[in-house]
């Protein structure tokens, strides 16, 4: 178990353009909250601290898109993402913001520090310039033509056309979104960490050092970066959102997002120890504290080798012990996109499962990405909370309190001897603590999850085997140390649940009226809720989530998906001229369809006859996918009637029904449908 100590635990700070989602939690909010929440209840000194990542580029962009300022961008996502991780009982010890006045201050000392001992250098380059807002753009603000598949909307970055990354200075017809002026080369100086000249303490410090017992996906992508050679990178941008760079001749440059979002650890750090009337340093300074990471795979490079390097050039600050990164989720088997609205967002889940937070926590626990990514499904969702919490965890507690509330009036009744089964059972319940801590400390919080779960099998187990429903009739006595027994067990549940259930263990602890079990207790105390003790009449702790709730989620997403598809559906480009005697040339009719079958052993096609008005002849169509033939019969449509005849699975098709197609692939005729339009009618 974990000796006392001081942890500084960071979990990485989100994005203001966006609202949080379950991948944002599964990957890192969630178990840094349970191990926070362990080291906490275990007798550590912890600071658990995150805030706002509210700098970079993509937050003028969006606020552009939006009309509105970037300020009001950060304003609005900032008190979402607060009031969601406060509501789904995130025990941050200080959410801060990077737009705060002692982060702007405390980023600028770090680079100044930096500066004047010498640890950047300088250099000259050639980037875009809008010449009309005169400023630089960043590679988010100029589109134009992708070189390799013609893409006209392609960003200075990427493609999303094709995906291909791109330099801004790539694109064919390039333009500026700022002003739509043709951006021009123009010199601008920048300040670079030189990488390379860290690559030997990064070596020593985590390949050599005792890194090898990171989580092997952490330890192999800084192995494979640092292997690649390293080279310098720039910590300042051309750009008027940020913190500007505390240097003279760096008007119009602010700090890389990338440089000062870390540092925002420092900063929240001091926001809350003012608050609290402690001194901020001994977190970050003191070789004894441990400080630890909580990020996804996308943020490893930024902690594991540009902090890092960050950190030693500036030199008074301890370095991480650890960076346990997580994969991805994904959300019914395709990525998560803030952008495409494929997400469970967390302040919509807590309006819809208001009471649910646990569940959600719990689920994204035993499901966590932790050594691959993973899929969220709803209908593990629900099953894992219908099978293991409320038929495991939630029927041993109900069980306990209603017979112990039966039996005894809520009062915990006084043991006889303990049988062989009954020590035994307490014996392996006292085992539970050390085990969850070692999975818990070693980062495996799946593992530990189910390690919980078993505790409650453990106590599920023993009431199947000592039945005191029917023991009560027999034997009151031996019923009376049975129940003795299983409220312990309930109560060890209590204690061991509160990092992954807090909410749970809140209502537990109501229910038992029990305050002050701890971690250790529960393996070194003989009694943990004493006989006489009075426990509470409680609410039931989970309850079945429906079929109907799953679908009506379900749905959602479906609604999503559709959405997204008519908005990705590309408008085609429009053909080569047509003269006016090439059009002429084709004659389309109206036409009514008479009778129509499949074609046998064709899945597309259709035979139909249409009574084109000139006469009744046979059309070969592709749209049986879409068409039985009965609903077609008698239908008005547009035919191609000169088409040259062709033979199509052996049968002469003589024409072509016109059709289109809506953004979701369904065929649509061109009918007609105005009375008086009659087989024959010329379109013209
Ligand atoms: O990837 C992200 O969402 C970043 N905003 C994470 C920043 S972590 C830290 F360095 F602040
Ligand atoms: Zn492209």
């Amino acid at each position: 178990m974990s000796t006392q100590g001081r942890y500084t635990i960071t979990a990485a700070l989100p994005y203001t353009n966006g609202p949080i989602h379950i991948g944002h939690l599964a990957g890192v909010y969630v178990p840094a909250d349970i191990y926070s929440r362990y080291l906490r209840i275990t007798g550590n000194d912890v600071a658990f601290i995150c805030g706002s990542d509210e700098h970079g580029a993509a937050i003028p962009m969006r606020a552009k898109k939006e009309g509105v300022s970037p300020q009001v961008i950060i304003d609005k996502y900032h008190a979402i993402i607060k009031k969601s991780f406060a509501d789904f009982g995130i025990s941050f010890d200080n959410y801060s913001r990077t737009s705060a006045p002692i982060h702007h201050d405390t980023a600028s000392e770090f680079f100044k520090k930096m500066y004047e001992d010498g640890k950047f250098i300088e250099e000259t380059s050639e980037q875009l310039y809008d010449p009309e807002a005169d400023q630089f753009l960043a590679d988010r603000f100029v589109t134009g033509t992708c070189p390799k598949c013609g893409y006209e909307e392609a960003y200075g970055d990427q493609c999303e056309n094709c995906g291909s990354s791109l330099n801004a200075t790539d694109l064919i017809n390039p333009k500026s979104t700022i002003s739509g002026a043709e951006p021009i080369l123009k010199q601008t100086k920048h300040w670079f960490l030189p990488l390379n000249q860290y690559e030997d303490f990064l070596k020593e410090w985590i390949l050599k050092g005792h890194k090898k017992d990171w989580k092997t996906n952490v330890y192999g992508q800084i192995k494979s970066w640092i292997d690649d050679g390293l080279r310098p990178r720039a910590v300042t941008r051309d750009l008027d959102w940020g913190i500007p760079v505390p240097v003279e001749g760096a008007e119009g440059k602010v700090l890389y997002v990338w440089f000062d979002a870390p540092i925002g650890y420092i900063s929240s750090t001091k926001e809350w120890a003012e608050r609290e009337g402690k001194d901020w340093e001994p977190y970050w300074k003191d070789v004894n504290t441990k400080l630890v990471h909580f990020i996804g795979k996308d943020n490893i490079v930024f902690h594991c080798i540009i902090f890092p390097s960050m950190l030693k050039a500036e030199g008074s600050y301890v370095l991480p012990e650890n960076v346990p990164a997580n994969e991805f989720l994904n959300l019914e088997g395709n990525k998560l996109s803030t952008s495409k609205n494929w997400a469970v967002w967390l302040h919509e889940y807590l309006e819809e499962f208001p009471d649910k937070q646990d569940v959600l926590r719990y689920v994204l626990t035993a499901n966590a990405p932790e050594t691959k990514d993973n899929d969220f499904t709803w209908k593990d969702y629900q099953a894992r909370n219908n099978n293991e919490l409320v038929a495991i965890f939630g029927n041993f507690i109900n069980r306990v309190v209603v017979l112990t509330h039966k039996y005894y009036n809520g009062v915990v009744p006084t043991p006889d001897a303990f049988s062989e089964v009954d020590e035994q059972t307490l014996k392996e319940l006292k085992a539970y603590p050390a085990v969850i801590s070692s999975s818990i400390e070693r980062y495996r919080f799946r593992e530990a999850s189910q390690e919980l779960m078993n505790v409650a099998r453990l106590g599920n187990k023993y009431l199947a085997d000592e039945e005191p429903w029917k023991l009560i009739k027999t034997d009151e006595e031996r019923t009376k140390t049975v129940m003795y027994v299983a409220l312990q067990i309930a109560s060890a549940l209590a204690t061991l649940c509160e990092p992954f259930l807090p909410f749970t263990s809140t209502k537990l602890k109501n229910i038992l009226a029990q305050s002050d079990v701890s971690w250790n207790d529960v393996s070194e105390k003989e009694v943990l809720l004493p006989a006489d003790h009075q426990i509470q009449k409680g609410e039931l702790l989970f309850s079945k989530v429906e079929d109907k709730e799953i679908q009506k989620q379900l749905e959602k997403l479906e609604a999503t998906k559709k959405a997204n598809e008519a908005e990705n559906k590309t408008v085609e480009p429009q053909k080569e001229t047509a003269t006016f005697e090439d059009f002429t040339k084709l004659d389309i009719r109206v036409g009514t369809i008479v009778e129509a079958e499949k074609m046998p052993k064709a899945k597309k096609l259709l035979v139909l006859k249409v009574d084109t008005g000139i006469n009744t002849r046979t059309i070969v169509s592709g749209i049986a996918e879409h068409f039985t033939p009965e609903e077609i019969v008698g239908k008005k449509v547009t035919v191609l009637v000169n088409l040259a005849p062709r033979k199509l699975r052996g049968v002469e098709s003589e024409g072509m029904i016109l059709m289109t197609e809506t953004p979701e692939g369904k065929l649509v005729f061109l009918n007609p449908d105005e009375d008086g339009i009659n087989p024959g009618a010329v379109i013209n």
